[in-house]
């Protein structure tokens, strides 16, 4: 018997996987594209459109703070305190991300869960997740939703910016949850030949809402003094079309399975995901995969930063997405119409800019999609991060002359426009499945509740951070990331694996490899 690390995966897992590939492999089918569907627009949403949905109505919110604090105290507040409040209305959301985050994957570590029968070997895989399911986590998830929509809309007729915080804590707390569930319902309703693909889906959408909310956000539209709060309160469209779709889809035939035991219930969601009644194989793989499971010991976060086959992987993956946010993407996104007036195109030429960005992104991000599986993983991180280390230096070049000369200010478009399509590239979509990939079943959820975290973490740092830095070390700022993205490119060179066309067991073998050199 070989002594095995917790997390790594046992022979017969191994085997099923390869076996997988031939047997296993389904046809997209009109059933699932709907699950698809339903789970993704409703949920993943959330997380793009509360992301751009403030950036052009700016100005008009930061003229209702000032208006709200007059008619409190009779006096206009310091442009200080504006910008202190504008910065807590954009990074609460975050901060609503990580606890939402945290609440969809709670370590076993902490519950004691591991300490309990076989039976409940999976219970690690998230609170609200394993308690409610994860089509069911994601329905009630929508309730979040509706309380911040009430607080959000009814801010400006009752004169209070601090309703408006309460709104995008709350949402922010629904988009961590989504940014938990979503991705693991939909992973677990695929066949294995689409999993990738399926996955990427949740990007794809965060990347289309975030060019939602910037084309809604138009005066033309809805940014105008009268319609923000309408603007705001559209965040409960995707909700209503999930509470409408996703109870006619089954729940995650895995958690039916492999947390509830429910064989019949898992069997008649499979068929219905399938649009067959041949779904033998697939179930025999996930009885086996159950059984190959309960003989591993479920990894605790103390086991997962302690043992050192995983803490590389883990270390990779914490790194990844540190380096998504630190890239300085949600700077650019939250305040690309500040960065652009700032450069000194007119309002109304930085709008449309803005929304070129939006457009661009999604674009690429399909781009990325098709080649991940050509060009790898590695490859793409590294034209991404490495492209935006040139791309912020010359950015801050251009900055400087941009006031004065008008093709400074051009380029400076042009090297934003840049700096979306290298993150788009790889940065944006890699590190959200890497981290499943980096792991095997036992240690995946901990890592991934955990990466999730971070990833929140460093969105709100960077949120909160960058208009204050903006306001002291002005176009400066940029250096920051020129610095953080050059020191993450050695990284990436150095130590991220090739995952690309490579099973699980040739990726834990090289961490193995690795931690005992
Ligand atoms: C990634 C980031 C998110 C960002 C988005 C932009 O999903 O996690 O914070 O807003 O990309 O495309």
């Amino acid at each position: 018997f070989i002594s095995k690390e917790p997390g790594e995966k046992s022979a017969t897992t191994y085997n099923l996987e390869e076996k997988q590939s031939s047997s296993l492999r389904k046809e997209f089918n009109g059933k699932l594209a709907f699950a698809v569907a339903a789970a993704a627009l409703g949920s993943s949403f959330q997380h793009g459109y509360n992301t751009g949905v403030l950036n052009n109505p700016q100005f008009l919110i930061e003229q209702f703070i000032e208006q709200v604090i007059i008619s409190r105290t009779g006096t206009p507040p310091s442009p200080a305190t504006v910008t202190s409040i504008w910065s807590i209305i954009t990074s609460i959301f975050c901060v609503g991300g990580m606890f939402g985050g945290a609440i969809t994957g709670r370590y076993p570590s902490i519950i004691g869960e591991h300490k309990k029968s076989n039976k409940n070997k999976f219970s690690c895989i998230g609170f609200v997740g394993e308690r409610f399911g994860r089509k069911g986590g994601l329905l009630l998830n929508n309730i979040l939703v509706v309380f911040a929509v009430i607080f959000e809309s009814t801010a400006k007729a009752a004169n209070s910016y601090e309703m408006i915080i309460v709104g995008r804590f709350l949402i922010g707390i629904n988009s961590g949850l989504n940014a938990g569930l979503a991705p693991m319902y939909l992973s677990e309703i695929s066949p294995v030949n689409l999993r990738g693909a399926i996955g990427s889906v949740y990007q794809l959408v965060i990347t289309i809402s975030i060019l939602v909310a910037q084309v809604l956000g138009l005066g033309s539209i809805l940014g105008t003094a009268q319609h923000w709060p309408t603007l705001l309160a559209l965040t409960v469209i995707p909700a209503a079309f999930q509470l409408a779709t996703l109870p006619i889809c089954p729940e995650s035939p895995k958690y039916l399975l492999l947390s509830k035991n429910k064989e019949i219930e898992a069997q008649r969601a499979l068929s219905w995901l399938r649009g067959s009644g041949s779904v033998q194989d697939e179930m025999d793989e996930m009885r086996q995969e159950y059984e190959a499971a309960k003989l591993m010991p479920t990894i605790t976060t103390k086991e997962l930063v302690s043992s050192a086959a995983l803490r590389i992987p883990l270390i990779i993956s914490l790194v990844m997405m540190l380096a998504q946010q630190f890239s300085g993407i949600n700077a650019v996104i939250f305040y690309s119409t500040r960065i652009f007036t700032g450069a000194g195109l007119s309002t109304d030429a930085a709008t449309y800019a803005t929304l070129a960005i939006g457009a661009i992104n999604v674009l690429m991000t399909i781009v990325s999609v098709i080649l991940v599986e050509r060009a790898g993983r590695k490859t793409l991180l590294l034209i991404g991060f490495g492209g935006m280390v040139i791309d912020t230096l010359l950015l801050t070049i251009a900055l400087q002359f941009s006031e004065t000369s008008t093709v400074a200010k051009y380029l400076c478009v042009c090297l934003v426009i840049m700096f979306i399509i290298l993150f788009a590239t790889g940065p944006g979509s890699i590190p959200w499945f890497l981290v499943s990939e980096l792991f095997a079943q036992s240690a995946r959820p901990a890592a991934t509740s955990l990466a999730v975290s971070v990833n929140w973490f460093a969105n709100f740092v960077v949120t909160i951070g960058f208009p204050t830095l903006q306001e002291q070390i002005g176009s400066y700022v940029f250096i920051i990331f020129t610095v953080i993205l050059a020191l993450v490119t050695a990284f990436t060179y150095k130590k991220v694996p090739e995952t690309k066309n490579k099973t699980m067991e040739e990726i834990s073998a090289m961490f193995r490899q690795q931690s005992y050199k």
